[in-house]
């Protein structure tokens, strides 16, 4: 098979978004508690962190992180895990049926996201609480000092706002499993109602109303234009929520959940953009795809990879999922498709971090490594510079059960004018032929060179890293990579994901 795409520095999308590589910390399972934080790990730091796996967070690239929850944070109470340690209470997760310690709350997570360089997301709880409470975290967070809860945090050894920019008004509210689910009308006027609040208290504030969790719901865009019609003048962006999985054997269309993602930003765009006009108010709402991976949610929901409900277990083992080199092809492509929506979407958020469906892995007291679905992340969060281009590949099409046909190839690039570096980020959904790439690379006046080019794939589809073999699948070098005579050439091999550095 063969497959061409040219690209042109002058067709641009939209300048990359540092904040396409968000990742999530939820208090769930094991991501907090043995992942990020486990005080008496022979890598803890004197805070309690994990060495190991905050050089891990770091090489993975990411700028942004989602925090608390998730499911969790809608049965929150974040005075909970403020103060000493010793006086805070131990309480019931409902989410996730088991019990918060509290051990780590707003000042803990905020010191690991400084020794990890990344902005935080804080995400507001609205379904037990309201305007009030989410003034009061705002305060602790944010306020600069003489008010209760600034003086709260000074007292907790804070002297300085922390200056959080990004606010999520609450986390999955259109779902019937949501601690507090609400219709968009009752969500809608809630946001509404705690975003003008916060505005008063600082207006520059980036907040983000709930969108749909995931595209299959049956409130699926309704839900979104409802609620801004209820809160565009106040809200910044609509968030959006997908997992993807294989279903009934069917990799075909798993492998092409990238046409469901792109499915789910156009719809919402059209949804936004619709309402902005209905309201004759030129601004634009972006996304925030602030959680999105590759989750086995059926194994989940059977109980295989659920807390056992009949016990209160402290950060028990919940969606511990191993993934194989399929999956991270998967990765590698959802990535591609939240790039080339960089005009609108600005944030994204991988769900989640460490243990619970997660780049990376740990164990209690033991080690910690790199999930296949690590490597996708790591090397477009280095190699995604300067400005998206478009990219309109031709090539053959294959069928799929959920999506009908659909490319084979599927990519996305950056230019970054000022060092003048290209990136190309290309998958092959097939899953028996080799695909040849050629990209004529006309519009740009420049002899490239290869600087770097790497290739996920495998023999075994189904190969995961694992505590014994922590490096079993890694990317190896790209085959048959040449620039010559100005286009790109290279081999994409069967469920491929590939990025190539051009200088
Ligand atoms: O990331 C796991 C869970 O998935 C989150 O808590 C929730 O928001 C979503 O349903």
């Amino acid at each position: 098979l063969s497959a061409t795409f040219r690209l042109d520095p002058a067709f641009t999308v939209a300048p990359v978004s540092r904040r396409t590589f968000g990742s999530f910390v939820e208090h769930m399972g094991r991501c907090v508690y043995t992942g990020i934080y486990e005080p008496g790990h022979p890598t803890a730091d004197a805070d309690g962190f994990r060495q190991d796996v905050l050089a891990l967070a770091r090489e993975l690239g990411i700028s942004l992180v989602r925090y608390p929850g998730g499911n969790f944070v809608s049965g929150y109470r974040w005075e909970d895990g403020v103060g000493p340690v010793a006086d805070r209470p131990v309480r019931r997760d409902l989410a996730w049926h088991c019990l918060e310690t509290n051990e780590v709350g707003i000042d803990e997570f905020m010191r690991w996201a400084g020794k990890a360089g990344v902005e935080v997301m804080y995400a507001l709880n609205l379904g037990t609480r309201g305007v009030q409470e989410a003034l009061d975290v705002h305060e602790y967070i944010n306020q600069p000092d003489r008010t209760h809860f600034a003086e709260m945090r000074r007292a907790n050894g804070v002297d300085k706002p922390y200056g959080v920019t990004m606010f999520c008004l609450g986390n999955e509210l259109d779902g019937p499993w949501q601690t507090g689910h609400k219709t968009a009308h009752e969500y809608g006027r809630l946001a509404a109602e705690t975003a003008r609040a916060l505005r008063s208290a600082e207006p520059d504030l980036e907040l983000v109303a709930v969108g749909s969790s995931s595209s299959s719901m049956p409130t699926f865009a309704a839900w979104e234009s409802e609620v801004l019609e209820l809160t565009y003048d106040v809200v910044d962006y609509v968030s959006a929520h997908a997992y993807y999985e294989p279903l009934n054997g069917d990799v075909a269309s798993f492998l092409a959940s990238a046409v469901d993602m792109d499915h789910f930003v156009d719809s919402v765009v059209a949804t936004a953009d619709s309402v902005g006009a209905r309201l004759k108010n030129p601004k634009r709402i972006m996304i925030s795809f602030d959680e999105w991976n590759v989750w086995k949610q059926s194994a989940f929901e059977s109980g295989a990879t659920a807390a056992d409900p009949s016990e209160w277990a402290i950060a028990p083992r919940v969606i511990e999922d191993e993934y194989t080199v399929t999956d991270a092809v998967v990765v590698g492509n959802l990535l591609i498709s939240l790039l080339r929506h960089s005009d609108r979407v600005t944030a994204a958020c991988q769900a989640q971090l460490v243990n619970v469906i997660a780049p990376i892995r740990s164990e209690a007291g033991g080690p910690a490594w790199r999930q296949t679905i690590f490597h996708p992340f790591a090397i477009t969060s280095r190699f995604a510079r300067g400005d998206v281009l478009r990219v309109e590949p031709s090539g053959p099409l294959y069928d799929t059960e959920k999506y009908g046909e659909v490319p084979v190839v599927d990519a996305v690039a950056t230019h970054d004018a000022e060092t003048g570096e290209l990136s190309v980020f290309v998958v092959n959904r097939h899953q028996e032929e080799q695909v040849s790439l050629a990209v004529p690379l006309g519009g740009f006046d420049h002899a490239f060179q290869v600087a770097e080019s790497w290739t996920l794939s495998d023999t075994d589809l189904s190969a995961t890293n694992t505590v014994d073999q922590p490096d079993r699948v890694v990317p190896v070098e790209a085959s048959g990579v040449t620039v010559d005579d100005g286009e790109l050439r290279l081999d994409l091999p069967p469920v491929s994901w590939t990025a190539i550095r051009l200088t």
